[in-house]
């Protein structure tokens, strides 16, 4: 090889960069199938870290190898080691347990509080200027834990759930009027579980709202089934729960992030009166940019939404309290 084209193939070091990087902790099917999303859309390098060593650095491995084919310039790194996230300007935590059939997200209360603290304080040492997206179960309470475990403004903290139920609630309208997706907006608000809480008044069809396009049962039936849209792939697969429309979801928060597009998202978020409620994490529409949660849009509920909103939001305090007394700090 001729010195001069030696030279030109020679990295740099000194010259390096900085990319940008999103940790993703856990490498399960949400983690490994998220990092694939981020990088084929071109969005920042990832690193994906697992307590398992084998496993994030065979799923970094297979993503590098498919680099080409996909055509895009990312890199993934796999590692068990913390040290390595470092410098991270999202972390983003699916680590803990999924779901079994006949369980709901609460009953993951208990195995995952300590995973998701744990991974959180590890993670944002190495990481102190970044953004923290939970996604692990129950959604709304880790986001609280995790903010408290964290130290980080609650700006910079937030779960990921309002987007994949509205993803559902949208599919499912979609279907129902055969009509495409990209006409359908769906607003579901609340927590990621039970009592979320879908709003067929700000869930439109070419702007229309869908309470005049579809009688009560119909939307009822639509949203029954979307509350219990995790639950339904949980019954299917048998063994863990949905994992593309999760990382779609979340990869549609990154990239909101990292490209400062001041999207208006469902997204749980740090109450301070909105709604009427104060010092929680919970589904509400979110400006979101590149210092995280800009603000919080508050919609005009009828009384019986804001009631359910609010008994979703109690539902989450019993949960943290619970989770406090099993884990006193
Ligand atoms: C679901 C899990 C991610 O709703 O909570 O599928």
């Amino acid at each position: 090889m001729s010195t001069f084209v030696r030279n030109a193939l020679t990295l740099r070091p000194s010259i390096a960069c900085k990319s940008i990087q999103v940790a993703v902790i856990g490498a399960g099917n949400v983690g490994g199938t998220l990092a694939q999303r981020i990088v084929e859309r071109n969005l920042a390098n990832v690193v994906l870290l697992d307590i398992m060593p084998g496993r994030p650095k065979g799923i970094a491995l297979d993503l590098m190898e498919a680099r080409g084919l996909e055509g895009h310039e990312r890199f993934i790194y796999g590692t068990d080691d913390y040290a390595e996230t470092a410098g991270s300007d999202i972390i983003v935590i699916t680590a803990g347990f999924p779901r079994k059939p006949g369980m709901t997200r609460d009953d993951l209360l208990k195995v995952n509080t300590e995973i998701v603290v744990q991974a959180t304080k590890k993670a944002i040492a190495y990481s102190p200027e970044a953004i923290i997206i939970m996604v692990t179960n129950p959604l709304d309470v880790l986001t609280y834990l995790a903010w408290q475990a964290s130290g980080l403004p609650p700006e910079r903290v937030m779960g990921m759930a309002g987007i994949l139920d509205s993803a559902r609630f949208q599919t499912f309208i979609a279907l129902e009027l055969g009509v495409s997706n990209a006409d359908v907006v769906a607003m579901v608000l609340g927590s990621h579980g039970d009592l979320m809480v879908p709003l067929p008044r700000y869930s439109t069809v070419g702007g229309v709202p869908i309470t005049e396009l579809m009688d009560e049962e119909t939307i009822e039936r639509l949203v029954q089934r979307t509350r219990n849209g995790g639950a339904e792939i949980v019954e299917l697969m048998q063994t863990g729960g949905a994992y593309y429309a999760p990382a779609s979801s979340v990869c549609q928060m990154v990239e909101t992030i990292l490209l400062n597009k001041s999207r208006i998202l469902p997204v749980a978020s740090y109450l301070t009166g909105e709604y009427g409620l104060n010092d929680i994490f919970i589904g509400v529409p979110t400006r979101l940019n590149c210092r995280g949660v800009e603000s919080i849009l508050q919609l005009d509920l009828t009384d019986a939404e804001l009631a359910a909103l609010h008994a979703s939001a109690e539902a989450v305090r019993r949960q943290i309290q619970r989770a406090h007394e099993l884990q006193p700090a």
